[in-house]
């Protein structure tokens, strides 16, 4: 006697990355023509323009957007029923008469068209007219929403400076992928990359350098075509809006106290060796003077500079670094030996949590949150100071216990400025370091010695693309992809079922978009392939 065989549906592969929370695929496809109707709502216009956007350069369809939800067209609209998928779930209905993207919060149904345009053939990425398609969907009922609020993608565009256009094809690419924080690293040693209208000499003179030039010996392999570059403010609101417009937000980093030399080489007073100078020391002894003196004025430039940074930035967050301080220079400068004491600290760690404080403070009293790298935890960590954990996963675990929020960022798993293949076999030159696709996969944001109480304090998680041994822009590209594939994937979905075989199956189509989007990514090899 045989057994009784279910109906075994076998799930086609739709290729949808992050994975989504339910999918479940009908019989049956859609076909999307020229008679189709985008409907709206007031609060679904925006999202119902993009959608429109996406779907036109490679059909040729320009459809039309009205209010008449219903039949024959693909329906945007709020609904407050689905409060329990949170700002930024969906649910998305392929049926054969309409498509519905329905979500709590406009920001979901951006996430429901992300996943719809996934749904498409691959060549509706393309931007232009793309003959002999027929634009046909699978019915499916999809629910989704994220598992972290923080989904991060942090760019240098201060080693080696990257164009306005560039940073927002990149913003596009993260939409896709559903991430939400852009993470703008603006400013560090070998550039300042933001126009401060109070300070023009950090973008006339500090803006000039960048890597390869301040690194000579590295020039040859880390040479940009065109040295510096600057963003004006007016770029920045064009950069913020472009963000907002995909539901990402964009966090400014200026950096303090340490890798400061560009705003220092163009105000040597607010260094350490002019101090020297004064009192008549030794400050050839200093080496590169790349971090702030501790001076009053000193802390009066950089609260001004955040108050133009404020208003250009409009998010929560604002970054001030706080990583890698040489506190040599401190050690040596009297007038920063004077203040110390006269503050009644310890030690130069405790002067850099003093610095912190003072931003945070001046942060604070504005309604803005200061979030730093781990380092600003040694010496006191500021009231409501939030941080990102790098060098390792210890300072995002303290930070989480003491009641801070963290956003774990960790060189072993999110570092993309690593090599993809081993020994870096085969790629272009990178900073070291080796972090395969799979690394990126496993990575689970929430340290098990958390309680579910203190986890509650990790926001989520964020690839890292530092710029040292990336000069051009397709090399970012290649950095960055696949890997953030992966990463969104580990702070959207699930983890409970998640497979890196599975993910490499749903990659390979996923892949094809990336293509078509003109993604110069690094293409995985067979040790990535092999589950
Ligand atoms: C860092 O990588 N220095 C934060």
């Amino acid at each position: 006697m045989f057994g009784f065989i279910p109906h075994q549906s076998v799930q086609p592969n739709l290729g949808l990355i992050p994975k989504p929370l339910s999918v479940q695929v009908q019989d049956g496809q859609f076909e999307i023509n020229s008679d189709m109707r985008v409907a709206v709502t007031d609060d679904t216009t925006s999202v119902g323009l993009k959608l429109r956007n996406y779907i036109c350069p490679a059909t040729g369809f320009i459809l039309p957007l009205n209010r008449s939800l219903g039949r024959g067209a693909i329906n945007l609209r709020l609904d407050n029923h689905l409060s329990d998928l949170g700002p930024e779930g969906y649910r998305l209905d392929v049926k054969s008469d309409r498509i519905d993207i329905t979500g709590y919060k406009p920001a979901g149904v951006f996430y429901g068209v992300q996943t719809l345009r996934e749904l498409f053939p691959s060549d509706i990425f393309r931007a232009a007219k793309v003959s002999g398609v027929p634009w046909r969907l699978p019915y499916v009922r999809i629910e989704d929403k994220p598992r972290f609020s923080w989904r991060g993608a942090h760019m240098d565009v201060a080693r080696h400076f990257e164009q306005k256009r560039f940073v927002e094809k990149f913003l596009d690419e993260m939409a896709l992928h559903k991430l939400n924080v852009f993470h703008w690293h603006l400013t560090d040693d070998n550039g300042w990359r933001i126009e401060i209208k109070q300070y023009p000499r950090l973008t006339e003179f500090g803006s000039k350098s960048d890597f390869s030039v301040m690194n000579p010996k590295e020039a040859t392999r880390s040479r940009s075509v065109i040295p510096g570059g600057y963003y004006t403010q007016d770029d920045i609101r064009e950069v913020v809006r472009y963000a907002a417009d995909r539901f990402i937000t964009v966090v400014p980093e200026i950096e303090m106290p340490g890798h400061s030399a560009a705003a220092i080489l163009s105000y040597p007073e607010l260094g350490n060796a002019e101090a020297i100078k004064r009192v008549g020391g030794d400050y050839k002894a200093i080496g590169r003077d790349n971090v702030y003196n501790p001076s009053d004025s000193t802390i009066a430039f950089l609260q001004n500079v955040l108050t133009e940074v404020m208003e250009l930035f409009p998010g929560k967050f604002i970054h001030v670094g706080g990583d890698e301080v040489d506190k040599g220079p401190w050690k040596r400068n009297p007038e920063a030996q004077e203040k110390l004491h006269a503050l009644g600290l310890k030690d130069e760690d405790e002067l850099q949590s003093w610095f912190v404080r003072q931003m945070d403070a001046f942060l604070t009293s504005k309604g803005r949150r200061l979030i730093g790298w781990d380092e600003i935890l040694e010496g006191g960590l500021a009231p409501g100071a939030a941080v990102m954990s790098w060098r390792g996963i210890d300072g995002g675990i303290s930070a989480a216990k003491s009641g801070h929020d963290v956003v774990m960022t960790p060189t072993s798993n999110t570092y993309f400025d690593y090599y993809q293949a081993k020994d870096g076999i085969g790629e272009p030159v990178a900073i070291g370091g080796y972090l395969p696709l799979r690394l990126v996969y496993a990575y689970e944001p929430i340290p098990p010695s958390l309680s579910p109480d203190e986890a509650k304090h990790v926001l989520g998680a964020q690839g890292q693309l530092w710029s040292e041994y990336i000069p051009e822009p397709r090399h970012m590209e290649y950095q960055a992809f696949p890997r953030f594939c992966a990463l969104a994937e580990v702070v959207w979905s699930e983890p409970k079922d998640r497979s890196y075989a599975e993910f490499l199956t749903r990659l390979k189509p996923h892949l094809e978009r990336l293509r078509a989007m003109d993604i110069a990514f690094r293409e995985p090899d067979s040790n990535d392939w092999s589950p």
